[in-house]
């Protein structure tokens, strides 16, 4: 790779994560320990969530929430086919049946409409997903899940910094909000999650469920406390956090909202940079939300000389990556094949999945870089 190519998602990994790292690693607790607990408690200073459990990822945060709940063989959970794989996976190994609803052309959240018909005997959660760092319509999800006795499960993989009528991303009102710390997150931990909760019963069984369950773990069984027993009361999941991912973390944690502010300028300046081409840019944000501006997607419009692949070639040849925010799910072999889906039943998703792409968008980008990548999508437009 040339070393000017714009890759569509890096981190900013600087001089405070390797030491932190370093830090860790002189300490040789390596697994779940002080930093873990550190990290947890300052995620719920961020996100207002009262339980915190960090784990290996959100994936394993989807799946141990489900879980928490109860969720498995002959159930159904609602949730949106515009998404990465882990949501519906994560229902998958449950033992319990996805069941998609289409999503929202301009907001490219799930349609809550659309939810209400999809509820059967059988469901037992909604699982939306904050697309990009876009709120979904909290309210109107919660008012479906309370008059037909639903949990709701918020996919929070690109919303650490969302904000939806005042309240943060660990006050929305679902059972849990599911974090990704993955690579090209808004923060990472290199691979990591966090379930957050406000119900107490709940945290605990999930906490007990993310690490074998075990009655105890190894922080307190090894540490400098009395040594203590443990029981295995569940055959719970191998899903904590180490303490070197924590240790990342709580540096990333700090500039959170410092980078958010430069995404909110990128954001800015591609909504600009793009004006009048044959593309689609994000839709305004929502009043009284705040965006946690994880992706920058656009959709090209019929009028333009390339499709989809013919702009992400284009661009490529100019050095430019980008990315899929989402091949949606019901076109994927496991989902269309075992579930029947066809394109018609999710004609939202159909279409953004045909036309979407996804811009470098990173607080790593300088402004020159950003010129760039405006001229170069200009030129493959045929402006
Ligand atoms: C919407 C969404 N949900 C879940 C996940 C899974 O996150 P992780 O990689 O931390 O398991 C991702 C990751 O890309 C995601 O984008």
């Amino acid at each position: 790779m040339s070393s000017d190519f714009i890759v569509f998602g890096s981190p900013i990994i600087g001089p405070e994560e390797i030491e932190a790292v370093t830090e860790t690693l002189r300490t040789c607790w390596l697994g779940t320990g002080p930093r873990t607990k550190e990290f947890e408690a300052k995620i719920a200073e961020y996100t207002g969530a009262q339980y915190t459990i960090a784990v290996s990822s959100c994936t394993a945060a989807l799946h141990l929430s489900l879980a928490a709940h109860g969720i498995g063989p002959g159930d159904e959970v609602i949730t949106t086919p515009m998404t990465f794989a882990a949501t519906a996976n994560s229902v998958v190994h449950t033992g319990a049946t996805p069941v998609f609803v289409d999503c929202e052309r301009d907001s490219l959240n799930i349609d809550p409409k659309g939810i209400e018909a999809a509820v059967t005997p059988k469901t037992k959660a909604i699982l939306p997903v904050h697309f990009a760092g876009r709120a979904v319509a909290m309210d109107e999800i919660l008012a479906v899940a309370k008059a037909h006795d639903l949990v709701v499960i918020e996919d929070a993989a690109h919303a650490l910094e969302t904000r939806y009528k005042g309240r943060r991303i660990g006050e929305t009102g679902g059972s849990t909000s599911c974090l990704s710390f993955y690579v090209t997150k808004n923060i990472t931990t290199a691979e990591g999650g966090m379930v957050l909760t406000n119900d107490e019963a709940l945290a605990r069984k999930a906490r007990v469920l993310s690490l074998h369950g075990l009655s105890a773990d190894a922080w307190s069984r090894y540490s400098d406390g009395a040594p203590r027993h443990y029981e295995v009361v569940v055959p719970g999941y191998k899903y904590n956090l180490t303490d070197i991912a924590s240790s990342i973390g709580l540096v990333q944690l700090r500039k959170a909202e410092e980078w958010l502010l430069r995404r909110d300028e990128i954001w800015a300046r591609y909504d600009a940079g793009f004006a009048g081409l044959p593309l689609m840019t994000p839709a305004p944000v929502e009043p009284d939300t705040r965006h946690a501006r994880h992706l920058y997607t656009v959709l090209v419009t019929d009028d333009a000389p390339v499709d989809r692949d013919g702009f992400r070639n284009g661009l490529h040849e100019l050095g430019i990556g980008t990315g899929i925010h989402y091949a949606p799910l019901h076109r994927h072999p496991y989902y269309r094949d075992r579930f029947g889906y066809t394109d018609e039943q999710f004609p939202n998703a159909s279409f953004i999945g045909s036309r979407t792409f996804s811009l470098p968008f990173s607080p790593k980008l300088t402004d020159a870089e950003v010129d760039r990548i405006i001229a170069a999508v200009r030129k493959v437009a045929g402006a």
